[in-house]
């Protein structure tokens, strides 16, 4: 068997380090292309490094675009690529562009297409990762869900069940792995508490009064406890072209995107996370760290009903009464959520080497 990969941008990187690794073990042949959606070192190449994933096969380097250039682009160098290797299988990951993109492409070229993070649902159409879930989806072949909900969204869309393989979740795979590692990454005073946050999302960074509104809130949460700010390059742009640098100072910091175990050492230490990111919503629930979600919505409903996670929206008193909530240590009562045990790449590698132990709302197959 020979399996193509597919990844693109920096929250793919973590999704795809597991099951290449599970599948090297099974002796599987792989080929990693890299569309080159991220090109910056700081969000691509250091998480090659961090989590160990072999470099790249190819990369195809198709940079910034407006969405339909990105894609375009994507799908017109990854087409002779995926038509020269002739693989048995794709496998694409999450929810960017680059996942969409390959999907169309290989299904055009009748390679089979396995979506890892299949499923997720915010029900929001303005948000391009949607778009990308739901073409995915109605394209793949195997679909990987991470959770139960994911599940029922895809029986609901009339995808076959027999399709639908509830693996658990990838992400939580690596960040298990590494968790141990992380230690040495510190770069904070660990002993006195601080709010870790990240914003990207075009929702919240595009409107320039929002935006102002929401570092205020930030500015003024710095006066109680230390404000780190990891910043995506677009939302770096739209401060600088907002001139709202201003609002920063020794108590709100603004650092350069942070590698993958120093992000992590982060958010475990951190008092809470206030963020508009899909994957943090996971990793926090999973630290047991308190998260608030700059969005109406959620593709990852299961960490606000077992986990950290709260949505915030679009509203400046909501989010200063749940900051409050957390200073003064009122806790949410928080459940494991099923599958998300560091194995589910080993899953999906059984799967694929047709040893399948799971079927849809992860019902074991009767021996
Ligand atoms: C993409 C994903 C989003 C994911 C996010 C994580 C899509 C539709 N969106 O959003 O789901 O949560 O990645 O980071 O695929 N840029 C750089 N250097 C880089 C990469 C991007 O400067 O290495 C800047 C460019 O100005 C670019 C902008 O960021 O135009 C947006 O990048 P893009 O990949 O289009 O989308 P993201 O906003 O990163």
């Amino acid at each position: 068997m020979h399996i193509l990969h597919v990844v693109g941008a920096r929250p793919n990187f973590m999704k795809a380090a597991p099951v290449l690794a599970a599948l090297a073990k099974a002796g599987v042949r792989q080929t990693l292309v890299h569309t080159g959606q991220h090109y910056d070192a700081n969000m691509s190449e250091v998480f090659f490094q961090q989590l160990e994933i072999p470099a790249p096969d190819l990369n195809l380097g198709v940079g910034s675009g407006s969405h339909a250039c990105q894609t375009a682009e994507i799908m017109a160098r990854l087409e002779p690529v995926a038509a020269d290797c002739k693989p048995d299988l794709v496998l694409v990951y999450g929810d960017v562009n680059s996942t969409m993109a390959a999907a169309l492409v290989c299904s055009k070229l009748q390679v089979r297409v396995g979506h890892v993070e299949a499923g997720l649902r915010s029900y929001d159409r303005t948000m391009p990762e949607e778009i990308n879930r739901l073409v995915t989806d109605q394209l793949s072949d195997l679909l990987f869900t991470p959770s139960a909900d994911a599940d029922e969204n895809l029986q609901r869309e009339g995808i076959n069940p027999g399709k639908i393989h509830l693996v658990g979740n990838v992400m939580i795979d690596t960040l298990v792995r590494l968790l141990p590692r992380c230690a040495e990454h510190g770069e904070v005073n660990a002993s006195r508490p601080y709010a870790l946050v990240t914003l990207h999302r075009p929702s919240n960074v595009d409107n320039g009064p929002w935006l102002r509104a929401l570092l205020r809130a930030l500015a003024e949460l710095s006066r109680e406890m230390e404000v780190v700010f990891p910043v995506h390059p677009r939302t770096r742009q739209r401060i600088t072209d907002l001139g709202l640098q201003t609002l920063f100072n020794s108590h709100l910091r603004l650092l350069d995107p942070r590698p993958y175990l120093d992000f992590l050492a982060l958010q475990r230490r951190a008092a809470m996370v206030i963020t508009d990111s899909g994957g943090i919503q996971e990793e926090t629930t999973f630290l047991g760290v308190p998260c608030l979600t700059l969005r109406e919505n959620t593709e990852r409903p299961v960490t606000v009903k077992l986990g950290t996670n709260v949505l915030i929206g679009r509203d400046i008193p909501r989010l200063n009464a749940e900051i409050r909530r957390i200073l003064a240590g009122e806790t949410r009562k928080t459940s494991p959520i099923p599958l998300w045990d560091g194995h589910a790449a080993e899953r999906i590698s059984e799967c694929l080497l047709g040893r399948c132990q799971t079927r849809p709302q992860g019902r074991k197959v009767p021996a």
